[in-house]
């Protein structure tokens, strides 16, 4: 029974990566009629950034060698100065956990993430999370172009971010799909870039169609 976690981020309701989110899910029901789908929208339910607590459970499940859930209770209950700060990051961590499949739906930001899903990330990650054997798909939308010899190619700090958070948190299938050039069909002065943007978000459809029939990828799972 493949399960599903899926994100929002974006702060619009008429929002590009929700749209995209929303076409990946009825992909991924379709194909994986057994599979669960979990939903978290961090705007309209936002996770709370983090606090001293939550830094000190980071510090004493380093210094206690912790390497899974089980062993961070352990140390919770040893120190009850924690357990308010567990009790508010152990729900997201377990819901991360219970994955195979984790689908963001992001806008770019000022050439990155937005604050919503910055936070979730502050506030879920621990660096014994096993993500390994999982799958992620990002979804983004963004008002500019930042493809492969564009002039704003190097401001993309979105893509080469999180790949580098899921490296490092041993999550190594990661897929982006982009939808660009979002602000031509409202400003005067992009029109000429209009029909690369519906180009660019017809594209993003397809490849959302064929990723959702692709992940979770058997025999990953770690
Ligand atoms: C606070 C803010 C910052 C933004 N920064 C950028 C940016 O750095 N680069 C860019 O191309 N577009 C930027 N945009 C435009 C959004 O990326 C664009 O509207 C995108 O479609 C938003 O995603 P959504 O449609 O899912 O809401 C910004 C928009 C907002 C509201």
């Amino acid at each position: 029974m493949p399960q599903l976690l899926h994100l929002d981020a974006s702060a619009r309701s008429e929002s590009f990566s929700r749209e995209l989110g929303a076409a990946f899910v009825d992909h991924w029901k379709a194909a994986h009629p057994d599979g669960v789908h979990t939903y978290r929208d961090l705007v309209a339910d936002p996770v709370r950034p983090i606090d001293e607590g939550r830094v000190k459970l980071l510090g004493q499940s380093s210094l206690n060698g912790v390497r899974d859930l089980a062993a961070m209770d352990g140390v919770v209950a040893a120190e009850p100065g924690l357990a308010g700060a567990w009790a508010e990051t152990r729900p997201l961590v377990v819901e991360l956990l219970a994955a195979d499949v984790l689908v963001i739906g992001t806008p770019m930001y000022n050439f990155s993430v937005p604050g919503s899903l910055k936070t979730w990330m502050d506030r879920v990650t621990l660096p014994w999370l096993p993500l390994a054997g999982k799958s992620a798909v990002v979804l983004s939308a963004r008002g500019g172009a930042y493809g492969p010899g564009t002039p704003r190619e190097p401001f993309d700090f979105q893509e080469p971010y999180l790949r580098a958070y899921f490296s490092v948190l041993g999550l190594d299938d990661v897929e982006f799909v982009h939808t660009e050039l979002t602000h031509a069909p409202v400003l005067p002065f992009l029109a000429q870039f209009r029909d690369a943007h519906e180009a660019s978000r017809a594209a993003a459809f397809d490849r959302v169609r064929a990723l959702a029939a692709r992940v979770p990828v058997e025999g990953r799972a770690a």
